[in-house]
């Protein structure tokens, strides 16, 4: 425990409290935390499975319900990236992404195995290792290099012991994109090694002006080459707190992942499995509406950080803006710059050193609040930006 970093969301959920204790009205883009609603025809499904007396028992792997969703699971992923699982072997259900993420680790990596990650990322790529008891080997990445790790470069012993890679593109909280050429690239090199490939696609659905965000698995021996992938409804369909994710690709590793998760958990409340078969299966012209909504809004954020004389680039998918602090406040931490924006604009932001060392210099807004709020926030930045000049 004491080698983990205080944990991002603390760090943001403490400034927020401070600043709300002062009475200042905070705008919070500081989470990714989806703020509109789930798809009510889910709502509806939900709260008619919750009055099905058989779905308050213990969630079993093998129930009608369970098989139900690795079957909509399968069928989701044929449907937005054509890539072909078999639901009993290849597709495992989580409490959301989160905890197969952390348990995957926890699964793995024995104290002499590296969990390498390509940072800044997303806290818990990291934090596993650690949790776990393995050597985090933090791979830098920056516009340098599109955001993209260099896995050519790694020494020998690094590719020898690395037990996990991470990736995860369209990127939290860079908003970095791939091609498929990427995978391609990275499979190619991890073939006939010990590693498992885990590529983290929560954002595959928040893409803009025709973007599409491939999966690692559809490279061709991506599964062979130990490939899996975490995927979420979380973003797709605003159900952050329902806590539904799954895991799909090589069936030896989801097999040893249900194992570990079997002498800890007991599945996913069954009526939020109905519920989320309703979501996989079901119109899918909310996650339209959903992306159009968050692309008004970025536009909007980009537009008007340009306006206040902070240019940041258009990132093509997630709801996500990774911005460099200004020249002005480079003498500042992103934790004192975050500290700043609170307390003289009340806008929670997430430091960029939350994502780890390499965010250090960034701060990453989330755009969670509607248009109206996020134009107050940008009037209240555009002040602060201009007190100290
Ligand atoms: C990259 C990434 N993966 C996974 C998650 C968590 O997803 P879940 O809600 O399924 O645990 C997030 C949430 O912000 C994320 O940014």
């Amino acid at each position: 425990m004491k080698r983990l970093p205080l944990y991002l969301f603390t760090i943001m959920d403490d400034l927020k409290a401070k600043a709300k204790a002062k009475g200042i009205d905070v705008i919070d883009l500081g989470m990714g935390n989806p703020d509109l609603p789930s798809p009510p025809h889910v709502v509806e499904e939900l709260c008619r499975s919750v009055r099905r007396a058989e779905n308050h028992r213990y969630s079993r792997p093998t129930g009608d319900v369970e098989e139900g969703l690795k079957k909509a699971i399968a069928a989701w992923y044929e449907e937005r990236f054509g890539v072909v699982l078999n639901p009993k072997t290849e597709v495992l259900p989580l409490i959301g992404s989160k905890e197969g993420i952390a348990h995957l680790a926890l699964a793995f990596l024995n104290n002499d195995d590296m969990g390498l990650v390509p940072t800044p990322s997303y806290p818990p790529h990291a934090n596993s290792v650690i949790m776990a008891g393995g050597i985090l080997y933090n791979i830098p990445i920056g516009p340098e290099n599109n955001f993209r790790p260099d896995f050519r470069a790694l020494g020998k012993e690094v590719a020898r012991m690395g037990k996990i890679f991470f990736v995860s593109y369209p990127h939290n909280p860079t908003a970095a994109c791939v091609d498929l050429d990427f995978y391609r690239e990275l499979v190619d090199w991890a073939k006939g090694k010990e590693m498992i490939l885990c590529s983290d696609l929560a954002y595959s659905d928040i893409v803009f002006d025709g973007y599409k965000a491939p999966s690692l698995l559809n490279v061709k021996g991506a599964k062979e080459a130990n490939g899996i992938e975490f995927h979420t409804a979380s973003k797709s369909y605003n159900m952050a707190g329902w806590r539904i994710g799954w895991a799909v690709g090589n069936a030896q590793i989801l097999r040893s992942l249900e194992k570990t998760k079997s002498y800890i958990d007991f599945g996913i409340f069954r009526a939020v499995q109905e519920a989320a078969i309703t979501a996989l299966t079901g119109p899918q012209d909310f996650v339209k509406n959903l992306v159009e909504t968050y692309r008004k809004r970025r536009d909007l954020w980009v537009q008007g950080m340009a306006a206040i004389g902070w240019k940041v680039p258009l990132p093509k998918a997630t709801f996500y803006i990774w911005a460099r602090i200004p020249p002005k406040f480079s003498g500042l931490s992103s934790l004192e710059f975050a500290q700043l924006l609170v307390d003289e604009a009340g806008v929670v932001v997430a430091p960029g050193s939350g994502f780890g060392e390499y965010g250090e210099g960034f701060v990453r807004f989330a755009l969670v609040e509607p248009e109206e709020r996020l134009k107050t926030a940008l009037e209240r930045i555009r002040k602060v930006l201009a007190i100290s000049s």
